[in-house]
């Protein structure tokens, strides 16, 4: 069982959307697939899917009073999903040291754990982080969303996460974004998509319908199938090519040294 987390440091960066649309690619191409929503505070999966709210959540699991089977649910294509409670009510007292168990504990009947990570470097991201083997680091082509996630590569270095490649959201081709290249270089992990901006999915997420399923020609579907290759291992992620001097590397050398690495 592979269990790969989105995360970003940056919210709205397109962590949900990412891992839902994989998650549904995934379980067409055949594979046991479930998708988790550890965005314990601000659970936006079931909306992404437009279901109802779940009787049992992971909230139940984190709260001692069900195990996860109970809060798996049969979603589209043949996907699993365990949903995050709607309610803020008794956010105080989920137990997140118990996350990793319940994630390690799906891995029988999976190939892949999809889990959508909250942003930022709180205490449910960085649990979030903990229950995966690999790290996919969601951001957006500008220069305050890459500090963001360099932040995040750090406490993924930290807890000895694996970080598989970032991917870059969002993207208008325009020449002043962020290159891959220097993303990759930057980052020190590869570039496993650039996926565009397009309006095919804020109509997807608005009519609670996922975009691959509604709309599976748009520009996004096609670019995320081409990174769901890539997670099969179809076609060989870009290397991240040497490290370059300049105003990204600087950037993360100032991060490093204010996070004590180096
Ligand atoms: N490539 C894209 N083009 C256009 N809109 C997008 C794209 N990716 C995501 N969005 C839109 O951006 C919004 C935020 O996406 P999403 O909820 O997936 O982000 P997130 O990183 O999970 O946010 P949060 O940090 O709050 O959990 C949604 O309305 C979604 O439809
Ligand atoms: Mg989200």
């Amino acid at each position: 069982m592979r269990s790969i987390v989105f995360t970003s440091g940056k919210g709205g960066v397109g962590k949900t959307t990412i891992a839902l649309n994989l998650g549904l690619i995934l379980a067409r191409a055949g594979k046991r697939v479930t998708v988790v929503d550890a965005d314990l505070q601000m659970a936006n999966l079931g909306i992404m899917l437009g279901v109802d709210a779940a009787p049992i959540t992971l909230h139940n699991v984190l709260a001692g009073e069900n195990v996860i089977a109970d809060a798996i649910y049969q979603g589209p294509a043949g996907l699993k999903y365990v949903p995050s409670g709607l309610s803020t009510e008794r956010l105080d007292k989920l137990d997140y040291s118990k996350l990793p168990d319940a994630i390690k504990s799906l891995g029988e009947q999976n190939d892949f754990v999809i889990i959508d990570s909250p942003p930022s470097l709180g205490k449910d991201a960085e649990a979030a982080m903990k229950c995966a083997t690999e790290a996919v680091i969601v951001m957006t082509p500008e220069p305050s969303s890459l500090a963001d996630a360099l932040k995040v590569k750090i406490m993924a270095d930290r807890l000895g996460t694996k970080i598989t490649g970032i991917i870059l959201n969002m993207s208008y081709g325009d020449k002043t974004e962020i290159k891959p290249e220097d993303l990759a270089s930057v980052m020190e992990a590869p570039v496993l998509g650039v996926l565009p901006e397009d309006r095919e999915v804020r109509r997807s997420t608005a009519l609670q319908q996922p975009v691959v399923l509604r709309a599976g020609e748009s520009p996004f579907s096609k670019a995320l199938y081409a990174f769901a290759h890539k997670i099969l291992g179809e076609q060989a992620p870009v290397a991240p090519p040497k490290a370059r001097k300049g105003l990204l590397a600087s950037i993360m050398s100032l991060l490093n040294s204010l996070f004590g690495k180096r």
